[in-house]
């Protein structure tokens, strides 16, 4: 297999508990391989009180922009980088409805690299320049990058794999070529061969279908089995 592949799982605000200790009783995906990165990303309060089988690595769903303080509701990266090696950042839910700005995710990104985390920034292509120049580059070394069209989120309408190969190309040339890009939107078993497929998609950023552990793990198992045939 030539590339380390990302599988990242973002359950945004949904799940009971006790939904989400039956999501992890029905996962069942065989892939234990270290070069697949199967990460899932739980509401805040879920992360301290899930066991994940050990393949299963933690992001969280946002960071706040800002240390240790005075920001009172605000969960900083040091926080979660106990339980957690990623965190999204700048997805378009939190710029759309928390009016985040570029600069912001930049903070944010620039605080998980404070405390170790991986930051998976969120961008989209009318504004991608704005956003990864708003981005620090000592960042690079430890970054990803999900490009997730607006009209592809939830919508099951994915983009095509061709224009989001060649996004991704853009995203690597304006960072240093070797940061990951993830593509996000609409992602499902059934297409997700089509994107890890690409030469510049180094795997996806799954929104609904990371909802139902079955369905995730038939997209592990078919973004590994595309990758390694
Ligand atoms: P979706 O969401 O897979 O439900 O389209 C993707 C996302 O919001 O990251």
């Amino acid at each position: 297999m030539a590339k380390t592949l990302y599988m990242v799982g973002n359950w945004k605000s949904n799940k009971t508990l006790e939904e989400a200790k039956k999501w992890i009783q029905k996962y069942s995906c065989q892939v234990k391989d270290a070069r697949v990165k199967n990460v899932i990303c739980p509401p805040f309060p879920y992360i301290n009180s899930l066991e994940f089988p050990l393949e299963v690595e933690l992001g969280a769903q946002d960071v706040s922009p800002f240390p240790f303080g005075a920001y009172t509701g605000a969960v900083s990266a040091a926080m979660v980088s106990v339980a957690v090696k990623y965190a999204i950042v700048g997805h378009s839910e939190r710029r759309e409805y928390f009016h985040e700005t570029h600069q912001e995710v930049a903070n944010k990104a620039a605080e998980c690299m404070s405390s170790q985390i991986t930051p998976i920034v969120c961008i989209d292509s009318p504004y991608l320049k704005d956003q990864i120049t708003a981005l620090d580059p000592e960042i690079y070394n430890n970054l990803i990058v999900a490009y997730e069209p607006l009209s592809a989120i939830g919508s099951g309408d994915p983009d095509t794999p061709e224009h989001a190969d060649e996004v991704s190309r853009r995203v690597k040339e304006l960072t240093d070529n070797s940061v990951p890009v993830l593509y996000g939107g609409s992602v499902s078993a059934g297409n997700v061969a089509d994107f890890v497929s690409m030469p510049n998609i180094d795997g996806v950023l799954v929104g609904g279908k990371s909802l139902d552990p079955v369905e995730w793990s038939d997209l592990v198992q078919v973004a590994y089995s595309t990758i390694t045939e």
